[in-house]
């Protein structure tokens, strides 16, 4: 028997069961549920992963639907459980789902939500602060400063890399890849060379036309280029962000050979996945190449770092926090209860998953339907008209 799990109840009489797996900021999210009629159970055991016995005892024998977290293994277990408890939804409070066996959820008919279309921006802003942060060695100098070291301005001191002018690299020109690069080419007047498979031709237009703008107000245009390699990338950014999804062809992507590929004085960044870096080949190339220097959001291993990446003054690095503005946090709250939810009542699956600002509006009540379900085609779930 599986030990018991401290909870918060909501609506104790509600018809449909929830669970929330940890508590999620804001309220709306609350709100929506218990307005519809669901008994929620929020989880408030203090340790910070759960473990599957631990979301097992939370499903316990009769469950709706269940909101999760990245940090939780959802697989074949627990959508089996679930099923059990008679569940038919899932969703993740985040937009990636590599925590989450598809397949698994596919085979137990259990629908499976994510939150797109509310991260975008926040999570771009992390990486162009993560970026600016590595460039200019800001981390390293506030602990400079904190220590009691400053004795005097000195013309050696701290100097890092100018941006303006220089090129960023983008791996993974999708949304959130989109958003960073304009915000270094529109912040840094940087130039762009992207890869991706798909051709972001919006982009490509919007640093045409600002280079335009900026000739036209006698300054050095910006351009762009789409690199027909990954490493085409690497050997010519001064900057590069890492966008890719995490899957079989993205894990070490950036290995030793591609480590050894970039510029000596470059800046890498990751806020997608840990493990599309080889962490322990970065902490060697750091120790090797003390210009360059590193940006990281996320780990291979989280919440732990490979040895030696701690003492790496060439690194900034911090805790997996590129979606954490209370603006994006309380929409991915919303989204994910209302993925659930939705499945729960029978609505049909939002048609555009970025175009997601209908349920956002805290005024009105929001468009009966789930706002993004990664595994609509594969139940055959129906697509709204609205
Ligand atoms: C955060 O990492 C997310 O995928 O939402």
């Amino acid at each position: 028997m599986a030990k018991p799990i401290s909870i918060e109840v909501w609506n104790p009489s509600g018809k449909y069961r929830v669970v929330s797996t940890k508590s999620m900021p804001g309220t709306r999210w609350i709100r929506l549920l218990t307005d519809n009629d669901c008994r929620l159970e929020i989880c408030t055991e203090t340790k910070t992963i759960l473990s599957v016995d631990d979301i097992l005892a939370l499903i316990g024998d009769h469950c709706h639907g269940v909101i999760g977290q990245l940090t939780e293994d959802w697989g074949e277990v627990l959508f089996s459980a679930l099923k059990r408890a008679g569940g038919t939804a899932f969703s993740n409070m985040a937009v990636g789902y590599n925590n989450v066996d598809v397949d698994a959820a596919n085979r137990n008919g259990i629908a499976i939500g994510n939150t797109p279309g509310v991260l975008t921006e926040t999570t771009a802003e992390l990486a162009a602060s993560l970026s600016v942060a590595a460039a200019r060695r800001i981390v390293e100098a506030d602990q400079f400063m904190r220590a009691g070291l400053y004795d005097g301005w000195l013309p050696h001191l701290f100097v890092g890399n100018l941006l303006k002018g220089q090129t960023v690299g983008v791996i993974g020109a999708g949304r959130i890849g989109s958003a960073y690069a304009r915000m270094m080419i529109e912040g840094f007047k940087m130039n762009l060379i992207y890869f991706d498979l798909y051709q972001s031709t919006r982009l490509e237009k919007f640093v045409t036309a600002y280079g335009q703008f900026l000739k036209a107000n006698g300054e050095p245009p910006v351009t762009w280029k789409r690199a027909s390699s990954m490493e085409e990338v690497l050997r010519e950014a001064d900057v590069i962000s890492l966008h890719p999804v995490l899957d079989k062809t993205t894990y070490h992507l950036i290995n030793p050979e591609r480590l050894a590929m970039m510029k000596k004085e470059a800046v890498l960044v990751n806020a997608s996945r840990g493990p599309v870096i080889d962490e322990v080949a970065l902490v060697e190339h750091l120790k090797a190449n003390p210009m360059f220097r590193v940006g990281l959001d996320v780990f291979e291993d989280e919440p732990y770092m490979k040895p030696g990446l701690a003492e790496m003054k060439n690194a900034v690095v911090v805790p997996h926090i590129a979606s954490a503005s209370k603006w994006t946090r309380e929409g991915m709250a919303t989204l994910a209860a209302l993925n659930v939810l939705g499945k729960i009542k029978g609505y049909p699956v939002w048609g555009n998953p970025n175009a997601v600002e209908p349920f956002l509006d805290e005024n009105a009540t929001p468009p009966p339907a789930c706002p993004s379900i990664v595994n609509s085609k594969q139940l055959g779930l129906p697509s709204s008209k609205l």
